[in-house]
């Protein structure tokens, strides 16, 4: 049987680490995967988050099961982060292992619900988007996003495209910080999208991975809870990989906006998938989650170290600009500074980055994807030459 099996093309981004880590040059630099790090390159585990861990281990008493959609004061807690007040009588919710298992159920949802409905999908987008929605064998759509000469939005674009959306389409859309680009829609056009997608009678799914990376905590849930407000059905995929550092714990939650009448067979289809799909979502991370936001001074303190760390990767865009700037002695990478969260695109030939790569042991996605954090203010020079040498 299983002579059978296909080899599977290898995922890009998770393709680099092991490139990476096969590299025997000591000035290697690794901006590929979206990982935090410090300037001494460590990603560090969060001081509330340790705190909680201390705690956790003095307290838990069992490991036995915990409820199939999650423990119902973590789910609570997550809502209330992401949209504030306000939603809990529409609001069903799994948790899930981490962002991608959002992602999943949210698509096998709307798959179980509606099997036609198209997936649209921004152009680009993270490459695990098309490649569930392909592998689930969902129609899918894109939608034009990015502009390669401002390295901005393409706002005209993105409205012609949506302009075909169908009545039940869903279309996927990143609540902030946007994936691979770091091009974000202003609130504005953000008002101008959701007045679109009203008209089509579409259903928003917002993939919420980096809220607290971009312009703050709030700031970066404003968008989605806008939507939230705007529509009758709304799927959200967030993820606490990124703002409470605990990528290998798995800790993401999937919410499903309904009405309130709706809600309880919403819930039941959502514990139905999580049985299908794992039995019971895992637990460590999202009890630190729940400890940590049920606790002022833990909470406090996790808002305090989020925000150094969105300031360190502010203050490492603007060097980098002002350093390309010097380097390239042109304004054609002022767009770093102006785009947010941990990536940016910058708009190279997969040409140039083979050559970043190879020739100076830089390392980032072929799309020209940077991970601002993999960056200090050391390498950022290191960094800035380069590009200027083999795209100036
Ligand atoms: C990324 O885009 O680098 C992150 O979301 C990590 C991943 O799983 O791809």
């Amino acid at each position: 049987m299983l002579e059978s099996l296909n080899p599977q093309p290898q995922d890009k981004i998770l393709a680099l680490i092991a490139m990476f880590r096969d590299d025997p040059r000591t000035d290697k630099i690794d901006l590929g995967v979206g990982v935090y790090k410090d300037a001494t390159g460590l990603t560090p585990v969060m001081r509330a988050v340790k705190a909680a861990e201390k705690k956790l281990w003095e307290v838990e008493t069992t490991k036995t099961y915990t409820g199939l959609a999650g423990e119902p004061a973590y789910n609570a807690a997550m809502v209330g982060l992401i949209l504030g007040e306000g939603f809990s009588d529409r609001a069903a919710s799994v948790a899930t292992p981490g962002g991608t298992g959002a992602i999943r159920q949210a698509l096998e949802l709307i798959r179980m619900a509606a099997p036609k409905a198209k997936v649209w999908m921004s152009n680009p987008t993270w490459p695990n988007h098309p490649s569930i929605v392909k592998y689930l064998g969902m129609p899918a759509a894109e939608y034009r996003y990015f502009d390669a000469a401002t390295r901005g939005v393409d706002f005209a674009g993105l409205m012609a495209d949506l302009d075909g959306v169908a009545a039940g389409d869903a279309v996927l859309l990143h609540g902030c910080c946007h994936n691979p680009t770091g091009a974000n829609l202003s609130q504005d056009q953000w008002d101008q999208v959701i007045a679109l997608l009203q008209r089509k009678g579409a259903v928003p799914l917002v993939d919420l991975a980096y809220q607290g990376f971009g312009d703050g905590l709030d700031a970066d849930a404003e968008a989605t809870r806008k939507v939230a407000a705007a529509f009758p059905e709304v799927l959200i995929a967030a993820s606490c990989s990124k703002n409470f550092g605990i990528y290998r714990e798995r800790t993401g939650i999937l919410i499903a906006l309904t009405s309130p009448d709706r809600k309880a067979v919403v819930q039941g289809n959502l514990n139905f998938l999580n049985r299908q799909n794992y039995s019971f979502p895992p637990d460590h991370g999202a009890r630190l989650v729940t400890m940590i936001l049920e606790d002022p001074a833990l909470t406090a303190d996790w808002k305090a170290e989020l925000e150094e760390v969105r300031q360190n990767m502010l203050s490492l865009r603007k060097q980098l600009a002002d350093e390309l700037r010097r380097a390239t002695n042109s304004d054609r990478f002022d767009f770093v500074a102006d785009h947010r969260g941990m990536f940016s695109r910058l708009g190279l030939t997969e040409e140039q980055v083979v050559t970043l790569r190879e020739k100076h042991g830089i390392y980032m996605v072929g799309d020209s994807r940077i991970n601002i954090a993999g960056l200090n203010a050391g390498t950022v020079p290191v960094l800035a030459a380069a590009i200027a040498q083999v795209a100036g």
